[in-house]
């Protein structure tokens, strides 16, 4: 899957990009099971209520999610969370209420049947295996809306903050299911930044979660970072040591993307990690 010049670049870079990793069909597919996921979502009763409740918005404008049950709980479910600026000042959705979500998270990947089929593509554990990974296991799953206009800013952070093992091994799988482009919010990495330290681990205790600071070295900004724009269809690996942002959504055209959190069991997974598999299967990617 990956030639032996990608697996040096991940290496040197923290991150590879392969073009073209699913077709045309495939994103559409995503696409339409994402909006029908969306669809059923807000013309239940709980949807208004939820716009109106801070818990189901999503923003790393503030990390803590302390009490936050609609959230926590969402570790092992498919929930539906809002964009920051869903709402305006009278409480009324700004448009479109399905163009008001920000992501589906965390368990598309067990729980709904097309992602299923998708997230344990075998190709996806060759490349687990081509990094390194002995025994990849999928933790989470993320669709991405980035909406026209309202798509928040994702700030700079690091993956392995939230799938924290000894050793590091979480690996990101980033895909475009639809073109990302500078004007719709591409992901931005810092080549080579996987090379420097963790800067904060993510920690839940009970209902109560914290952010720890490890290491006080600066995140980089546009002038160390690099803009991904690419193609639908196109996947980006990349290391959880690896900085990256996204800017916010200004454009009239949304950026989604869907990814795929991955853990090497042979690794340590820290109990205070705020996602646990503890009644999902917790599983790697099909056999060739
Ligand atoms: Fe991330």
């Amino acid at each position: 899957m990956m030639t032996a010049d990608d697996i040096s670049r991940y290496q040197q870079d923290g991150f590879v990009v392969i073009p073209q990793f699913l077709s045309t069909e495939q994103c559409e597919a995503l696409k339409m099971r994402a909006e029908h996921v969306v669809e059923k979502w807000v013309v239940s009763d709980q949807a208004m209520k939820l716009a109106q409740d801070q818990s189901a918005v999503f923003t790393t404008e503030n990390n803590d999610r302390t009490n936050n049950h609609f959230f926590l709980d969402s570790a092992e479910n498919i929930r539906c969370f809002f964009e920051e600026g869903a709402l305006d000042s009278e409480g009324k959705f700004v448009q479109e209420p399905e163009q008001c979500i920000n992501k589906i998270g965390h368990a598309l990947h067990e729980l709904d049947p097309v992602f299923e089929a998708m997230s344990h593509d075998a190709r996806l554990g060759v490349i687990a295996h081509q990094l390194g990974m002995a025994e990849p296991v999928i933790r989470q799953s993320m669709y991405i809306f980035k909406q026209p206009r309202i798509g928040g800013e994702i700030h700079w952070h690091q993956d392995a903050t939230f799938f924290f093992t000894t050793p590091q091994s979480v690996v990101t799988y980033w895909f475009a299911i639809e073109d990302a482009t500078l004007e719709n919010g591409c992901l931005w990495v810092e080549p080579k930044g996987h090379q420097g330290p963790l800067r904060e681990v993510f920690k839940r205790t009970g209902d109560a979660t914290d952010m720890e600071s490890l290491d006080r070295m600066p995140w980089p900004t546009d002038v160390g970072g690099e803009p991904m724009p690419v193609k639908a269809g196109t996947l980006i690996c990349f290391d959880g040591l690896l900085p990256h942002y996204s800017a916010p959504n200004r454009s009239s055209r949304s950026r989604q993307a869907y990814t795929l959190h991955v853990t090497d069991n042979a690794a340590a997974y820290s109990e205070q990690n705020w996602i646990q598999t503890r009644e999902l299967p917790l599983r790697g990617f099909n056999d060739q």
